[in-house]
């Protein structure tokens, strides 16, 4: 296939994007690098530095022939969205809007999106959440994030676009930004390999589902097939606290240091963890990295990058 990544220089797109290649599939990539960087961007994919929101994108898909738009790039920071929704919605909203209609355009076959469990579903009222647990975001971007799925269901309907959002849990590994407000795994390797104290927000029992990146990469090669339609979780159902993702990075890192705890962050989720058994039951994914594994491998790509 040829398939177009947008954020495919960022975090998660430059695993797809290896993901892709290997596959045998082409890949161009359009990306603004607001946050990506072109160090991580295979070499193999033909690389457009663009804007989502350029209408310039229509001529790029209809030139590299695309038949399958992979669409990461998003303004990603909750606390940005809660300061500046409108900033928020003219990239998560409009800017996959335009996408969708240029896809329909030039008829595109599949169009896969990077959702989110964690800020659509909110304080969850069951644990762990399925895809039909209530959506109750907390800030423009879980709304944003919620309203971009919405457009995907409408042109699925309307048009016969083969649409796909997958709602990540908390995703980590190689590649991730550690100066954002998220990837506390990202930020806590970046201290450690620094010889500096992690910083636990709060009391630390606040607890996340981490997802490795080569099983969310996984999940987007699966996610290209025209029979997989509709919204799935992709997560591990564990319940990780942040004290014991620390406890785990420590020793992973061998460091003899200890973990300080700081304020706590407004507004922070108490539990978060979610089912990815729609997509198992669906697709056969599941998640093969062991949190501990994944850790290994991130601590080792942040010794390299210091190094
Ligand atoms: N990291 C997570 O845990 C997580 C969880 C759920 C969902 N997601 C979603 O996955 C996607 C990728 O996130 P990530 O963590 O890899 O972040 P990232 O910031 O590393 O990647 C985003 C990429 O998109 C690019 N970009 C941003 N705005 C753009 C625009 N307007 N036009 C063109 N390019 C633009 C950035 O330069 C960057 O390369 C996002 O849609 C995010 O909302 C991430």
């Amino acid at each position: 296939m040829n398939i177009l990544v947008t954020g495919g220089a960022g975090f998660i797109g430059s695993h797809i994007v290896n993901t892709y290649i290997e596959a045998g599939h082409s890949v161009s990539v359009i990306d603004n690098l607001s946050s990506g960087r072109l160090q991580f961007l295979n070499p193999k994919a033909k690389f457009y530095d663009m804007d989502i929101l350029d209408p310039k994108i229509t001529e790029v898909l209809k030139s590299e022939k695309i038949n399958a738009i992979n669409h990461h790039a998003a303004q990603i920071s909750v606390s940005e969205s809660l300061t500046n929704p409108l900033l928020d919605a003219n990239s998560n909203i409009i800017g996959t809007l335009q996408l969708l209609q240029s896809a329909v355009s030039l008829e595109v076959e599949k169009f896969i999106f990077a959702s989110t469990g964690g800020a659509i579903y909110g304080e969850q009222i069951y644990f762990p959440a399925s895809e039909d647990h209530p959506c109750l975001p907390l800030s423009p971007y879980g709304i944003s994030k919620l309203s971009a799925e919405n457009y995907l269901s409408f042109f699925s309907k309307q048009f016969g676009l083969s649409t796909t959002a997958l709602r990540y849990s908390n995703v980590f590994g190689p590649h991730q930004n550690p100066q954002g407000e998220a990837g506390v795994v990202a930020i806590f390797c970046e201290r450690l390999v620094k010889d500096k104290v992690p910083i636990i927000c709060g009391n630390g029992e606040q607890t996340r589902d981490f997802i490795s990146v080569r099983d969310v990469a996984q999940a987007n090669l699966i996610a290209l097939d025209h029979t997989c339609t509709g919204t799935f979780n992709v997560a591990t159902g564990e319940e990780t606290s942040i004290n014991s993702l620390a406890e785990c990075l420590l020793r992973v890192s061998s460091k003899k240091i200890v973990a300080n705890h700081g304020s706590s962050r407004q507004g922070d989720q108490r539990r978060s963890v979610i089912d990815y058994k729609k997509f198992h039951e669906g697709f056969g994914w599941q998640p093969e990295v062991s949190l501990e594994q994944g850790l290994v491998e991130t601590y080792s790509f942040f010794q390299n990058q210091t190094t």
